[in-house]
Order: structure tokens, then sequence, then C-alpha cells
């Protein structure tokens, strides 16, 4: 491993990814009301919606555990059936590309950004791993990104953290884009277009891991979001939903799944989507989000019973510096 030492670890101070209670009453919207939501098919017991916890991503209970064996290891696999080959084409991703975007390069020297996701994966295949297990969340190992608005990051964290998860030696991590109006994923890591999610939920004939894209970077594929149909909210609230996302997972214990979603405020699948989904993390713009949008956001993804918030763009106060400028950051 890299020499960490030289890295200034920010545990106390405001970061790229601080814990932001600081900033909001999360506890406080974790107490508000749920909107009144119909109740969508395949979905856990409403009972269960209505326990939806916040939780603010954590720094430094992770930062210890830099060291720790990876969680979520793959079980004895003699008895268990293979799991589902991702069968789709395989392409390079330019390194270039992720560092003209500030993204975390695979293979490179630890950097600031590089050591934020690994406090945030930490936990996040913490959870995956009680939930293989029987204690956590049901379906854990599949995690939502989430923002009230456009233009918060959920896409920038969404690609970083697979990209984190990926360098993981027992896991492995499917990027889908769940963006199905504006998805961005396939241009951000530079990939080619490609048949998606959306076109295996609207045709039983096509089979998911069909679309499944693999790369160079280890361990890390991308479904893309499809074509857009006009129903998306509909195909995604389908019986054919569950079954399609269980086929990505089933059999594969250190599989982890990110979805990369729209803008809760604006747009209904993410909402939906938290239906599908053991953790949600909802992205905080620093001086972007506001708290009202934050609480309507939070109440929509109240079907998820592990909501966790992760905020974004920060400064470095005790340098004076922009955090940005500190990561390389454009403004
Ligand atoms: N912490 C960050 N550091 C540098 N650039 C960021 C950061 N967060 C977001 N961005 C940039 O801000 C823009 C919007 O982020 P994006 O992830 O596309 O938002 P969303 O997916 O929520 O619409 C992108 O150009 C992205 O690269
Ligand atoms: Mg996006």
């Amino acid at each position: 491993m890299t020499d960490q030492t030289k890295i200034p670890l920010p545990p106390s101070g405001p970061s790229l990814i601080e814990r932001a209670s600081g900033s909001f009453d999360f506890r406080a919207v974790a107490r508000s009301p749920l909107p009144d939501l119909p109740p969508e098919p395949n979905v856990r017991p409403a009972s269960a919606a209505r326990q939806a916890a916040v939780e603010v991503v954590h720094e430094t209970a992770v930062a210890q555990s830099a060291d720790e064996p990876a969680v979520a290891s793959a079980a004895p696999v003699q008895s268990m059936p293979a799991p589902v080959p991702f069968s789709g084409p395989r392409h390079r991703i330019d390194r270039d590309h992720l560092r003209e975007q500030c993204l975390i390069e695979p293979e490179s020297a630890v950097t600031g950004l590089l050591e934020e996701f690994r406090i945030v994966k930490r936990q996040l295949l913490r959870t995956a791993a009680a939930s293989r297990a029987g204690h956590g969340p049901v379906r854990g190992e599949r995690i939502l990104i989430a923002s009230a608005h456009p233009g918060e990051g959920k896409t920038f964290c969404a690609v970083n953290l697979a990209i984190s998860i990926a360098a993981e030696k027992d896991n492995e991590v499917l990027l889908v884009d769940a963006d199905f109006a504006k998805p961005s994923v396939l241009s951000t890591l530079g990939l080619p277009g490609g048949k998606g999610l959306m076109d295996a939920l609207a045709d039983p004939s096509l089979a998911v891991e069909d679309c499944v894209i693999g790369t160079d970077i280890a361990g890390l594929y991308v479904l893309p979001a499809g074509n857009a149909t006009g129903s998306d909210t509909e195909f995604l609230a389908s019986a054919r939903t569950e079954q399609v996302l269980a086929r990505l997972t089933a059999h594969a214990p250190g599989r982890i799944v990110i979805f990369d979603s729209p803008p809760v405020l604006a747009a209904s699948p993410a909402t939906v989507l938290a239906n599908h989904v053991g953790q949600t993390v909802v992205i905080v713009r620093a001086d972007m989000t506001g708290e009202a949008a934050l609480r309507d956001a939070v109440g929509l993804l109240g079907a998820c019973e592990d909501i966790k918030l992760l905020l974004n763009g920060t400064r470095f106060s005790t340098t004076g510096r922009r955090f940005g400028t500190y990561y390389g950051y454009k403004e």
C-alpha cells in the first residue's frame, strides 16, 4: 500500500465529505413525517418504510479501520451455484479522462480524495456485510446514491465510490446508471453507449447481464441506463425490476451494486428505487443544498431503511484554502 503518512488527513475539520451535523439537524430530518406514498409492488413491509433511519456518514470510526480485512467477504462457494456472469463487452477506461474530472485514478498514488472515499466505502461495506449476515438492512449490497437537486455530486460520488470499492480484494462492484432521463455515467467514464437497465426492464427477452459492460479496472462493471421509455417509473415499479436486480447479485456474495440516480425532487425514479435498495446515500452539496429540500428528499426516500448523508464539496478551513484547490477542483 502506498505510504499514507504523507497524506494530510482531515479527521476533525471540514473536508470533501464530512460529518455534516453542523450544517443540518439531520436527526430532525429523520423524525419528519414521511409523505403518504402509494405502496409500490415488491417493497418491504410499510412498517419498515416508516422506520427509515438517517445516519450521517461517519469519518472517525472508519479511519480506524483502514487496515481491517475487507468486509462482505466471499462465503464458501462449494455448494453455491455460480453467479450470473456479466457477458457484455469489455472496454478500457482512459485514466487521463478520470484525472481531468478530478475522479479517483486506480493504481495511482494515494490522494486525499481516495482517502475520503475509502472512509465512506468502509461504512457502506460494513453495512452490506451485516445485511448479508442477516443483521443489517435487507439488500444492503444495493446502494442508492441520491440528492435533492441536479449538480450536487451524485454521479461524482457514485463513480468515485465504485472505483474505490472495485479496489477491494473481496468485492466487485456494478455501477448502474439509473438517471434514465440524463444518464452521465458512461460519458463520465468515457465508455461507449449500449443497452441498459431500462431496456432489460422493458424487454423480458433481453438478459440484463448481457448489457453489463466490463472494464479494465479490475472488479468494476457498468450497467448503462438504456433507452428512456416515457414509462420509466412504471417499469421500475413493476414486479420484473426485483427479478432483474436479484439476478445481478444472485450467488455473488461480494458483489455491490451502486445506483446513480436522478434528483429526488425533479424525477420519480429515485423514490421508486429506494424500495429496491438496502442503503441510500443522500449527497448534500456544501453551500448549495437547502435544508427544506433535504427534508423533502429524505422523506421521499423513506422506503429505504438505512439513509446516510454525505456532505460534498466543502473547504478546508484550517488552511484557508478552498477544498477544491487542495484536490484540484476546478471552479
Ligand atoms: N467534490 C467535488 N470535487 C470536484 N468536482 C465535483 C465535486 N462534486 C461534484 N463535482 C463536479 O460537479 C459537477 C456536477 O456533479 P454531478 O456529479 O454531475 O452532479 P449530479 O450527478 O448530482 O447532477 C460535475 O462536473 C462534477 O465533476
Ligand atoms: Mg448525475
